[in-house]
């Protein structure tokens, strides 16, 4: 087992299972990095096709590196009501590629969220992390732009 991640499953204070496992690892690494998943198998006694369909079911999980600056809006039911669909077109003309894909100069990873647990704050995203409720196209485009402005970050998780 890689050491780097045999530290992070080692570093688990929790009951252990495939699902704690495999959060340690993404939010330690910020992807499921290459290893993980025979990693995780090994250290809980599942195995490595129970590991994966863990991981691929649940959509919090990736296998790519994220972009510098995370992209995220929820298309879950409450917020298609709100139309989330304008704002996903306005962020794939921004960022200049498709939903669920990172640019290929790893600048802008965009992603959709089942339900961000939010629906009061419908149409919701994030935003480098950072929870934005009631948005509108003018509002994403703002905040895109002065993300764009702020440059670096680096944010993980
Ligand atoms: S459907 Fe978007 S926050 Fe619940």
């Amino acid at each position: 087992m890689d050491p780097k991640i045999q530290k992070v499953l080692d570093s688990q204070t929790r009951t252990v299972t495939v699902l704690s496992c495999l959060i340690a690892i993404q939010e330690s690494f910020g992807y499921l990095v290459e290893g993980a998943i025979p990693a995780v198998a090994q250290r809980t006694g599942a195995s490595v096709n129970d590991v994966y369909s863990v991981a691929t079911f649940y959509t919090h999980f990736r296998f790519q590196p994220p972009g510098e600056h995370q992209i995220e809006l929820c298309w879950g039911p409450s917020c298609q009501i709100f139309r989330s669909d304008a704002l996903m077109k306005q962020a794939e003309e921004f960022a200049g590629i498709k939903f669920n894909g990172t640019t290929p100069d790893k600048k802008y990873t965009l992603r959709g969220l089942e339900c961000a647990g939010a629906c009061a704050l419908a149409p919701v995203g994030k935003l480098d992390g950072t929870l934005v409720g009631r948005l509108t196209p003018e509002k994403l485009r703002e905040r895109l732009i002065a993300m764009r402005q702020n440059g670096g970050g680096g944010h993980h998780g």
